[in-house]
């Protein structure tokens, strides 16, 4: 009689608890990002930034359509190689994520996002900053960072206004970012009277400067821009210092901006001559930045390095725009994603018709006592 009893008690509770299964839905957000090889410690920052804003997501309990949604994150590695970037996407395409936070090099965002346009899956991306990605137009396609226009731009108005540094020799490492952020920044540096003296070129994947930087050195210019990221600028800082180019400035766009590079440029002096720009405010001058910063590293402790806000939000901005939409179909959805007025993290997130993000800020910083301080 009493085991009767119970297992009545079971079957009741089970018919509850399918029924608040039955009314919920999973709905999976993708990110890709690197997280192998030489720039795993940008691709993981980015993750756990949307890995964070999916727990707050799930612990508050949103509901969409009447219906409670759970949300998962779909993590993909595409190790910042383009080839790996588009196969990335067609995965997350075919596993019908709602929405994609990322990629983070422009190399393999650029191409993603026409496999995201495809599909009809929206994109926004916190850290690919090439200004072609938004030249085709794609309605799925989303930045919330300024892009490489005004970190080029900023970083030769502070070279030759500020500093009124004379010469300049530039080196890129040929990918999307790197190329197109040198050319920004030496276009506008001749503009403003700088000469560059030199142009070299490495790869995404090289480590000896040494035969570049001896070429460069001959020229002696005030400055170097190196576009790129911080796998190469580490060592090129301290091969730099081998080569007594201690009083070089050294400028970079996001992708030297990192708090890695520190560990890279193994206590070479020269960091202290790196000044890099970043697509947004600096954390003290984010609306929740530092908060925000605290709560990251209480569960992240030591991975931080530039772009996790950037993705916390915007996982938190495709949500929203789902919830104004009440549906959580891309078809339905994503138009929503462009009249966005968010306010994030970072900043009041607002778009321009293609894309861009309306009025970013951007930040220069320098490295004091091996620590990236705000100019
Ligand atoms: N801003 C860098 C890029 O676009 C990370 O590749």
């Amino acid at each position: 009689m009493q085991l009767k009893l119970k297992l009545t008690v079971v079957a009741a509770i089970a018919a509850v608890a399918g029924m608040a299964s039955a009314q919920e839905q999973v709905v999976k957000i993708g990110h890709v990002a690197p997280v192998s090889g030489a720039q795993a410690h940008y691709g993981k920052d980015n993750e756990n930034g949307a890995r964070m804003a999916i727990e707050v997501l799930n612990a508050e309990g949103v509901t969409i359509g009447g219906k409670k949604i759970k949300f998962e994150l779909q993590a993909e590695d595409d190790a910042a190689d383009p080839k790996q970037g588009t196969a990335a996407a067609q995965k997350l395409c075919d596993s019908k994520v709602a929405g994609v936070v990322g990629h983070l090099n422009s190399g393999t965002t650029i191409p993603a996002s026409k496999v995201y346009n495809d599909c009809g899956i929206p994109m926004v991306t916190g850290a690919a900053t090439n200004p072609n990605l938004t030249k085709p137009g794609y309605k799925t396609t989303f930045r919330i960072i300024a892009n490489d226009n005004a970190l080029g731009g900023g970083l030769a108005a502070y070279a030759a206004d500020t500093l009124k540094l004379k010469t300049v020799a530039i080196i890129d490492d040929r990918t999307a970012y790197g190329q197109g952020v040198a050319n920004v920044f030496k276009a506008i540096a001749s503009e403003k009277g700088m000469k560059v003296v030199d142009e070299q070129f490495t790869t995404d994947k090289a480590t000896d400067f040494m035969a570049i930087l001896t070429a460069i050195k001959s020229k002696n210019p005030d400055a170097i821009f190196f576009g790129g990221m911080d796998p190469q600028a580490g060592p090129m800082l301290r091969q730099m210092e081998q080569l007594g180019m201690a009083n070089v400035k050294y400028f970079g766009g996001d992708g030297v901006c990192t708090s890695e590079i520190a560990k890279l440029a193994a206590g070479a002096k020269t960091l202290g001559n790196v000044i890099c720009a970043e697509g947004g405010a600096s954390l003290a001058k984010m609306p929740g930045g530092m908060a925000w910063k605290a709560k990251y590293d209480a569960k992240y402790p030591g991975q931080f390095q530039v772009y996790s806000p950037y993705t916390y939000d915007a996982t938190m901005l495709l949500v929203d725009a789902m919830k104004r939409a009440n549906s959580v179909d891309p078809k339905v959805y994503t138009a929503e994603i462009g009249k966005s007025n968010f306010k994030g993290v970072t900043a009041n997130i607002a778009f321009e018709p293609t894309g861009e993000m309306k009025n970013p800020a951007i930040t220069l910083y320098v490295y004091k006592d091996g620590k990236k301080t705000p100019l």
